[in-house]
């Protein structure tokens, strides 16, 4: 056998275990991580949803104690969505603005019990509208009325944000929302609540478990629901920087890139870019599709999982949002 006689064997940093660690570049924590929750009215027990294993639909009750221990094992932040009575859903989202409606409750809730935990409250209409669309149609029925919308997102963001936001995230993906939301929000008085905009949000399929979870494709009557006017293409690259920059220039205090594995190229770019926070959204087709694989036998779950979430870190993730935070968040606390 010939010896190679080579001036580097990058193999000595990989020979044993403590090596390895020694030299890990990247590493998810627990203090990373934002858990999205389901709430729903009533005092009823917690409702599966059949797209996505081991996540539930909340009573208010049942978020409270969730996001004490959510809390506990040390998870910075939740982001909320109610999944409401179709009933109470309409063309206009009305729902949206009612000051008492679940998600408010559910924010003055958390924020009593746990006020450390920081609140994200997605500001959009999709779980309000019966067409299950982010915001509300023009007269001719043809595309969303982007200005009009823009004015129920910011009387929206100021409701969240009295009720103890600390964090409202404009997911909608409507012109100009982000200077609008910070001039309502200014004006209220609110100067402490943040934004976090929703910046690189991709018109994806894998928002499909979620639409289940929220009844906007049910509301839609599919879930294909057709954001192309407002969602970005997934083709393009510099358009998804634009609206980061855009938002930025808006006064967002953090940007967003959604869906995060399939999208690991814009996050890297955005984090070159800004000197901002970059979140990141592992989105529920994501997670979901582990879960699928997983139960098939064909992947294993934790390991998918901590390789998933590693990767939108190495990416330049700095805020991972993740239906995971809570599996993680116990796996780090035993290690
Ligand atoms: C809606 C919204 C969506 C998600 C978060 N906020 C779905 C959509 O745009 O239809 C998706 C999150 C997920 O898939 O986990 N404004």
């Amino acid at each position: 056998m010939r010896r190679l006689n080579l001036p580097r064997r990058p193999r000595r940093l990989r020979r044993t275990a403590a090596i390895r660690e020694l030299v890990t570049e990247t590493a998810v924590t627990t203090a990373d991580l934002v858990h999205p929750l389901f709430v729903i009215d009533g005092e009823g027990t917690p409702q599966d949803i059949g797209s996505l294993p081991g996540q539930q639909r909340l009573s208010i009750k049942d978020l409270v104690s969730e996001c004490e221990e959510l809390h506990r094992l040390g998870v910075r932040g939740v982001a909320l969505f109610p999944s409401i009575e179709p009933a109470l859903k309409d063309a206009a989202g009305s729902e949206a603005l009612n000051p008492e409606t679940l998600v408010l409750r559910a924010i003055r809730a958390v924020k009593q019990a746990v006020p450390e935990l920081s609140i994200f409250t997605d500001i959009a209409l999709d779980p309000y509208t019966d067409h299950g669309h982010d915001g509300i149609f023009n007269k001719e029925g043809t595309d969303m009325d982007n200005d009009g919308t823009v004015e129920i997102l910011r009387q929206m963001s100021v409701l969240c944000a009295e009720a103890g936001a600390d964090f409202v995230a404009p997911s909608d993906m409507m012109d100009g929302r982000v200077e609008a939301i910070r001039e309502s929000l200014d004006d209220a008085g609110l100067i402490e609540t943040a934004i976090m905009a929703y910046s690189a949000k991709f018109a994806s399929a894998y928002y499909g478990p979620f639409r289940d979870a929220v009844g906007s494709a049910s509301a839609a009557g599919t879930n294909l629901l057709g954001k192309h006017t407002y969602q970005l293409n997934p083709a393009n690259r510099r358009e998804a920087l634009l609206e980061t920059e855009l938002d930025e220039l808006e006064g967002a205090d953090v940007l967003m890139v959604k869906p995060a594995g399939p999208y690991l190229d814009i996050i890297r770019e955005l984090r070159g870019n800004t000197h901002l926070p970059v979140a990141a959204y592992q989105v529920s087709g994501e997670y979901a599709q582990i879960h699928a694989a997983a139960q098939l036998g064909w992947l294993d779950l934790e390991s998918c999982r901590d390789e998933s979430l590693l990767s939108i870190k190495r990416a330049g993730a700095d805020i991972i949002f993740t239906y995971f935070a809570k599996d993680v968040a116990q796996r780090l606390q035993k290690a």
